[in-house]
């Protein structure tokens, strides 16, 4: 089953597709990256998708419905832009208001839930304006959650975060994924975090979905590298270069790229008279592949 099926769907704006022509499939239980430039429709889509949006055309489903149906979206939670809160009222206060709009009967209990999903039971009585933004980027979450969503939708939560807020968060979004049956789609231009929880990705461009994928198709397809220190790092690397095609110099580090073999990387230096320092493999980082892939569409 699919939380979110997505086909050919548009929208327009003066004339100007935002999102055009969009596929996208987001299986149950995944914490779906959805990427893409500035201006590529990121923010349009989930907008669709919450129904702030009327599309100009396309479907799109909710674990097998069509969104339309309100059974369906009273199973979707969303943080796109900003939370939307009170500032001279309360964290608690703010969740009570939602509470109440949103018709929650077991309010109290509903509310102490989200607190502890985000950890904020001890900041129940800060007014939201006092709040660090890390704090309010999870009573925005807090927020969304109101109400036991099955379909979280965060548009670039992370954006502004320190480390320790971008950690907290990651923590929180995979409890939510794991131990509350919710799947979550998270837009964010920070691909070193999403990495590190995102279980499928979504690469949009100019309002189309260009590439879909699960975390490990994506490991799977990203280039193989070697990555190694010498003393004379120019001279090693211009013979690398001439031996094994495609190296450059990357903090220091020697990437020798789509080549694997460690062992005729070192030999082939020795016998040129270059000792190796430090050796290992690796692949390319979310990063690194999606400015690839970016580059060869523009070649295109
Ligand atoms: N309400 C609107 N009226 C007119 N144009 C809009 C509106 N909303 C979005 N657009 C345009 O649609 C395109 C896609 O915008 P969108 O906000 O979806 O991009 P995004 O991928 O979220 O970008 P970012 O990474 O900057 O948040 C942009 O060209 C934008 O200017
Ligand atoms: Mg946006």
């Amino acid at each position: 089953m699919n939380a979110i099926e997505i086909r050919n769907l548009s929208k327009s704006f003066r004339g100007m597709y935002a999102v055009d022509n969009l596929n996208m499939t987001v299986p149950v239980g995944a914490i779906y990256g959805f990427i893409g430039e500035n201006g590529s429709g990121k923010s349009t889509t989930e907008k669709l998708i919450c129904g702030h949006l009327v599309p100009d055309g396309g479907e799109i489903k909710l674990f097998g419905k069509d969104y339309s149906d309100a059974g369906v979206r009273a199973r979707v939670g969303a943080l796109i832009e900003s939370a939307g809160c009170f500032p001279n009222s309360s964290v608690r206060a703010n969740l009570m208001m939602q509470a109440l709009n949103l018709g929650i009967t077991n309010r109290e209990e509903e509310i102490n839930r989200v607190l502890k999903i985000v950890r904020m039971e001890d900041s129940a009585k800060i007014k939201f304006k006092s709040c660090s933004l890390g704090m309010k980027q999870r009573i925005g979450i807090a927020m969304a959650l109101l109400g036991n969503p099955a379909l979280l939708i965060l548009d670039e939560p992370i954006n502004g975060l320190d480390t320790d807020g971008m950690r907290i968060m990651r923590e929180i979004l995979v409890d939510i994924t794991q131990n509350y049956n919710c799947t979550v789609l998270i837009s964010s231009h920070i691909l070193g975090e999403l990495e590190k929880i995102a279980t499928h990705y979504g690469i949009i461009r100019q309002g189309k979905l260009i590439q879909e994928m699960s975390a490990q198709e994506m490991d799977a397809r990203s280039r193989v590298f070697v990555s190694l220190k010498t003393k004379d790092t120019n001279g090693a690397l211009a013979l690398l270069k001439r031996k094994f095609g495609n190296a450059k110099l990357e903090e220091d580090y020697i990437r020798v790229y789509d080549v694997d073999d460690t062992e005729a990387i070192v030999k082939h230096l020795l016998d040129n008279g270059h000792k190796v320092s430090e050796i290992a493999k690796n692949k390319v980082g979310l990063e690194e592949y999606y400015i690839d892939l970016m580059s060869k569409k523009e070649d295109k």
